[in-house]
C-alpha cells in the first residue's frame, strides 16, 4: 500500500480532521496522481452532514481535482509521469454494458465506482476522495488538463461543469435558445458561462438578488428573484430549457411554469424525491429531465470547450487546512462561486 494523508469525516463528527490514509498499490492500468486542487461540491457538504460512519466505513470527501501523474502502471499508454490531469467524481464502472459502451460511464447498469463513498470493483473497499495529497486512479477515468487552464480554477469543471455541460449539450442549446439557470452556486455559475460561450440569450433565477451584478458579469443578461411572485410571474413560458441547480429540497412548479412550449427543465441540483403537478407539464407539453456527471467522452469534449472559450471556475483558493470553514460557509452560501482546496500544505 501506499500513504498520503487526506482530511477526514471522523465518526459521526461533522468536522473533517487530517488523518494518514492509504492508496492502493498500482494495479496495469493506474496511475498515481499528486492532488494539487480539489474543489468543494455542495453534495461533499450534503455527504459531511448525513454521515453516520455506520459499519466503520470512512468518508473522505472531494471529486473534483486536478494535479499531476507521479507514477504509471505498465499497460497506461496515455500519460506519463509529469502530465497535468483532472479527475471527476466516477473512477471506474462495468466497461461491457450498454450505458458503457456508448460512452455514458455515469449511467453504467452495474452502477459507477464513485470517486469517494464508491465500492472499488476489484478489492471491494471504499473508495476515499480527493480531500487529499495522493489518488491513485484507473487511467480510462483520468483526462488530460488541457494547457491554457488554471489547475486550481479547472478542478471545479470536473464535477459543477460536466454536470451542467451534459444537459446544456444534449439539449441542443446554441446560439437563440433561451436559457434560465435557477441557482447562482457552483453548477449555477458555470452554467451560466457555458451556456453564454455556446450562443444562448440566458438569464439567471435566484433567491440572492444581491448577485444581480455577478448574473451580468457571468454573461447573462439579468436576474430574477425567485421569491418575487411578478418577476417569476413575468417570466412565465419565457424559457426553451431551465437547468435548476438549487441544492435544497424545492417545488418544481415554479420553475416549470417558466419553461416555454415543449421546453424542458433539467433537475440537476438537489438529488430526491419530487412532487409534480402534472397540469405543469401538461400546459404547454412540457418535460421534465434531470442529468448527473457525464461519460468520459462528454467530459473531455466539455474540457475542450471551456479551454477553447476560456471558462474555468471563479474560485476562492483556501489551503486544505481550512475545510472545515470552507463546508461551513458553503452551508451558509458564502462562496461565489467555489471553494478550491490547495493541497500542497499536506505535504
Ligand atoms: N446531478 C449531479 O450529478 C450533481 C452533481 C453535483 C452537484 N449536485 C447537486 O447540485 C446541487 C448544487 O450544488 P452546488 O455545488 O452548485 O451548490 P452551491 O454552490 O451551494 O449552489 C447552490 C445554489 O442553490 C441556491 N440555494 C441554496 N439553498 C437554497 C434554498 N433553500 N432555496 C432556494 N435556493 C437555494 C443558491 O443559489 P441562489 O443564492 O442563487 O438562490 C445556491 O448558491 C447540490 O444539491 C448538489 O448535491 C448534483
Ligand atoms: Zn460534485
Ligand atoms: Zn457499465
Amino acid at each position: 500500500m501506499r500513504n498520503t494523508v487526506g482530511w477526514q469525516v471522523e465518526g459521526p463528527s461533522p468536522a473533517l480532521r487530517r488523518t494518514p490514509l492509504e492508496r492502493r498499490d498500482l494495479r496495469p492500468d493506474d496511475l498515481a496522481v499528486r492532488v494539487d486542487y480539489c474543489g468543494v461540491c455542495h453534495t461533499d457538504l450534503h455527504a459531511v452532514s448525513s454521515w453516520d460512519g455506520a459499519g466503520g466505513r470512512r468518508l473522505v470527501p472531494g471529486h473534483e481535482f486536478t494535479g499531476v501523474v507521479t507514477e504509471t502502471g505498465p499497460a497506461v499508454t496515455r500519460f506519463t509521469v509529469g502530465d497535468p490531469v483532472a479527475v471527476g467524481n466516477i473512477v471506474d464502472s462495468c466497461g461491457e454494458c450498454a450505458m458503457c459502451r456508448a460512452g455514458q460511464e455515469n449511467f453504467c447498469h452495474a452502477f459507477p465506482t464513485l470517486t469517494y463513498d464508491g465500492t472499488d470493483r476489484h478489492d471491494g473497499s471504499t473508495t476515499l476522495g480527493g480531500y487529499s495529497r495522493e489518488y491513485v486512479v484507473r487511467d480510462r477515468f483520468a483526462h488530460a488538463l488541457p494547457a491554457g487552464l488554471d489547475p486550481a480554477a479547472a478542478a471545479p469543471l470536473l464535477c459543477a461543469g460536466i454536470t451542467v455541460w451534459e444537459p446544456l449539450h444534449t439539449l441542443g442549446v446554441g446560439p437563440g435558445t433561451r436559457v434560465a439557470v435557477a441557482g447562482l452556486g457552483g453548477l449555477g455559475h458555470l452554467a451560466v458561462k457555458i451556456a453564454v460561450a455556446l450562443g444562448a440569450p440566458t438569464s439567471v433565477v435566484s433567491r440572492s438578488p444581491d448577485k444581480a451584478a455577478d448574473a451580468r458579469r457571468l454573461g447573462a443578461h439579468g436576474l430574477i428573484v425567485s421569491t418575487d411572485p411578478e418577476q417569476l410571474a413575468d417570466a412565465r413560458d419565457r424559457f426553451d430549457v431551465v437547468i435548476d441547480t438549487v441544492s435544497a429540497p424545492h417545488d418544481l412548479g415554479p420553475y416549470l411554469r417558466l419553461v416555454a412550449m415543449d421546453g424542458t427543465l433539467s433537475h440537476v441540483g438537489h438529488l430526491g424525491p419530487v412532487t409534480v403537478e402534472t397540469t405543469d407539464l401538461l400546459v404547454g407539453r412540457k418535460k421534465l429531465s434531470s442529468a448527473g456527471s457525464g461519460g468520459t467522452p462528454a467530459t473531455a469534449a466539455m474540457l475542450d470547450f471551456c479551454a477553447e472559450h476560456g471558462i474555468t471556475a471563479d474560485i476562492e483558493l483556501l489551503p486544505s487546512a481550512r475545510v472545515n470553514e470552507a463546508l461551513d460557509r458553503l452551508r451558509r452560501n458564502d462562496v461565489r462561486y467555489r471553494f478550491v482546496l490547495d493541497m500542497s500544505d499536506l505535504d
